[in-house]
C-alpha cells in the first residue's frame, strides 16, 4: 500500500499452535494507522485467533508481533492501546453488573489490578456510554438490554480504554440489516471522532469493500491484503468470494462502487 501513514500493527512471521494443531501459519500484516481493515474467511479460519494474539491473549509459536514499533509480549501492557469487543458476549440475564459497570471495566487496564475505579473514571464510562448512544440506560442490568444495545455497550467499554486500535471480531453476526447500517454510521463516527485505527473481522464478505479501505483474507495463513480496489480485481478473489460481493453490490444497501466507479 502506497501512503505515508506509520505502521501501527506489524505481524512478522507469525505462528500460532492451539493445542498443537497449527491455527495461523507464516502471516505477514502491516495495518496502517487510522485505516479501516476487514478481516475476512471462512469459519475456523483463525480470525479470532490472530485478533487475540494481537491483544496479547495468546502466545506465539514463532514470529513478532509489534505496536507501535515496540514488542508486544502476552499481557504486556501495550496491548492496552487496543479496545477489543469480542465475539460472543454471553451476558446472564439476570447478571449484577448495571450497564455503567460494564463499561468501567473498559478503564481496569488503566486502573491496574487491584485498584478502584474513581469518579474520573465512572465520568468517563459515562461519556463513552453518551458517544454509542446508550447513557439513558446506564443504570439498568446489563442483561436486560437486547443484543444490539449490549453490542453498543461493549464498544463503550472498548472505547473507556482510550484505545488507539478498536478491534472487532464479528460485530455484526447477530445484528439485523437495520442494526447494521446503524453500527456502521457509528463505527465510522468513531473512527472520526477518535482518530482509530479498525481491525474488524467479519463472516461478511459484502460490507468489506462498502466500508474499508483494506481487505485481509485469512484461512490459516494470509492469502491477500492490500486496498479493496485492489483485492477485488484479483481473480484469486473473485474465485473465493466474487458473486457474495456482486450480491451486495447490486443489492438493496446503500453503496460506492468499489473498482466501478468513475469519479
Ligand atoms: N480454544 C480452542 N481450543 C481448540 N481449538 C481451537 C480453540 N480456539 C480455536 N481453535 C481452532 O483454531 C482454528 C481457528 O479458529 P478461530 O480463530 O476461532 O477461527 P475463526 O474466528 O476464523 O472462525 C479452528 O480450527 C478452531 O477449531
Ligand atoms: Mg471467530
Amino acid at each position: 500500500m502506497t501512503s505515508d501513514r506509520k505502521i501501527i500493527i506489524d505481524v512478522r512471521d507469525l505462528d500460532v499452535s492451539i493445542g498443537g494443531c497449527p491455527v495461523l501459519e507464516r502471516i505477514n500484516l502491516q495495518i496502517l494507522e487510522n485505516t479501516f481493515t476487514g478481516l475476512i474467511g471462512p469459519n475456523g479460519g483463525g480470525k479470532t485467533t490472530l485478533l487475540r494474539a494481537l491483544l496479547g491473549l495468546i502466545r506465539p509459536e514463532r514470529g513478532e508481533i509489534l505496536i507501535q514499533g515496540r514488542h508486544l509480549g502476552t499481557g504486556d501492557s501495550r496491548a492496552w492501546i487496543m479496545g477489543y469487543v469480542p465475539q460472543k458476549i454471553a451476558v446472564q440475564r439476570g447478571a449484577p453488573f448495571s450497564v455503567l459497570d460494564t463499561v468501567v471495566m473498559g478503564r481496569y487496564g488503566k486502573i491496574g489490578l487491584g485498584g478502584r475505579p474513581k469518579k474520573k473514571d465512572r465520568e468517563m464510562a459515562l461519556s463513552c456510554l453518551e458517544e454509542v448512544g446508550m447513557a439513558h440506560v446506564a443504570r439498568q442490568l446489563i442483561g436486560t438490554l437486547s443484543g444490539g444495545e449490549q453490542q453498543r455497550v461493549f464498544i463503550a467499554r472498548a472505547l473507556c480504554a482510550e484505545p488507539k486500535v478498536l478491534i472487532l471480531d464479528e460485530p455484526t453476526a447477530a445484528v439485523d440489516v437495520a442494526g447494521q447500517d446503524s453500527f456502521y454510521r457509528l463505527l465510522h463516527r468513531l473512527r472520526e471522532a477518535y482518530s482509530l485505527t479498525v481491525f474488524m473481522a467479519t463472516h461478511d464478505v459484502g460490507v468489506v469493500p462498502i466500508h474499508c479501505d483494506a481487505i485481509a483474507c485469512l484461512n490459516r495463513t494470509l492469502h491477500l491484503h492490500g486496498r479493496p480496489e485492489e483485492i477485488l480485481k484479483k481473480d484469486v478473489f473473485k474465485k473465493l468470494y466474487g458473486s457474495e460481493v456482486e450480491m451486495v453490490m447490486h443489492g438493496k444497501i446503500p453503496h460506492r462502487m468499489i473498482g466501478k466507479h468513475h469519479d
